[in-house]
């Protein structure tokens, strides 16, 4: 079972500016939570408790204001810097040492998942004993994103933003590795625009036949909180599904509860912490069920 998981939170988010300029884009509202909030969930709900925050330097402080260390969720968070955006592999050379022996996941810390079964497919991945896993999802738009050939379930080719029609799936910004990718991730050289690649690292693993995906069906939502008109659209999509249903995406102290990493206590705290806000009465509504 992975265990460890790194959530990719630094980058300059320049097509956010001037959004970006003081506040990073990490700590900015999708709906009714920082966006920072829906990556830690997943990792959450993959039954990760062991998770390495990496942000940009001097921005340490606005994380540790909203997340602690994970104490009121019953997961230890810990934090790293990134000095430059050097790309994603950078992540496992940063977090070489916090990674240690184990295998680890890597969740960018921008990336919305939603949808039916998406738990049971989480921790199907966290299975990965060896090799590398990626999600992969079908978009309208291939060109924008890394992007996975497919045959009979297997990845038989990659390529990055493809100019020309390649494959409609698009491989999300999850993915699980095991222990080798601190070694890989060492060797890899940068590219052309000066970073690490991740289509790189994962080809390591595709010419290893080491490289195995799952899917995020047509149930599932993937989306893209990058540019300010996706940024908006998964917002509004969160206040579309939470303002029917009546239930939160991304309530981290819900799915601490639902885990059992945490007691009704840990509730009561949080909403002392959150003050007199609709996600506090949100967490008393919960405890109220649970009783
Ligand atoms: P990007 O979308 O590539 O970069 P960005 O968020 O800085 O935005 P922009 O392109 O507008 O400048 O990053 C994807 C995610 O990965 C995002 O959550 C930031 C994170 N990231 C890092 O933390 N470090 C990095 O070196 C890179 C490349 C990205």
């Amino acid at each position: 079972m992975i265990k460890k998981g790194i959530i990719l939170a630094g980058g300059k988010g320049t097509r956010m500016s001037p959004l970006t300029k003081a506040v990073n884009k990490h700590l900015l509202p999708i709906y009714d939570k920082p966006l920072i909030y829906y990556p830690l969930s997943i990792l959450m709900l993959s039954g990760i408790k062991d998770i390495l925050i990496i942000v940009n330097k001097n921005e340490l402080d606005q994380y540790k204001k909203i997340i602690p260390n994970g104490n009121n969720l019953g997961v230890k968070i810990r934090y790293a810097v990134q000095n430059q955006p050097r790309g994603l592999p950078e992540a496992f050379i940063i977090g070489e040492k916090f990674i240690g022996k184990s295998s680890v996941a890597l969740i960018l810390g921008d990336n919305f998942f939603y949808g039916q079964s998406l738990s049971k497919t989480l921790l199907r991945c966290t299975k990965t004993k060896t090799g590398a896993k990626v999600l992969l999802h079908r978009v309208s738009n291939p060109e924008k994103y890394g992007v996975a050939k497919v045959l009979r379930n297997k990845i038989i080719n990659i390529k990055e933003k493809p100019k020309k029609f390649f494959s409609f799936f698009a491989i999300t910004g999850l993915y699980f590795f095991d222990n080798k990718v601190i070694n890989y991730a060492k060797k890899l050289k940068p590219s052309k625009r000066g970073e690490l690649e991740i289509v790189d690292l994962l080809n390591v693993y595709k010419k290893k036949n080491k490289l195995a995906m799952d899917l995020i069906g047509r149930g599932g939502a993937w989306l893209d909180t990058g540019s300010i008109k996706d940024f908006y659209k998964t917002s509004s999509f969160v206040s579309a599904i939470e303002n029917r249903q009546g239930l939160k995406i991304a309530c981290l102290e819900e799915i601490a509860l639902n885990n059992k990493w945490i007691s009704k206590n840990e509730i009561i705290k949080a909403v002392k912490f959150y003050g007199n806000c609709e996600y506090s009465n949100y967490l008393k509504k919960i405890i109220s069920k649970n009783n």
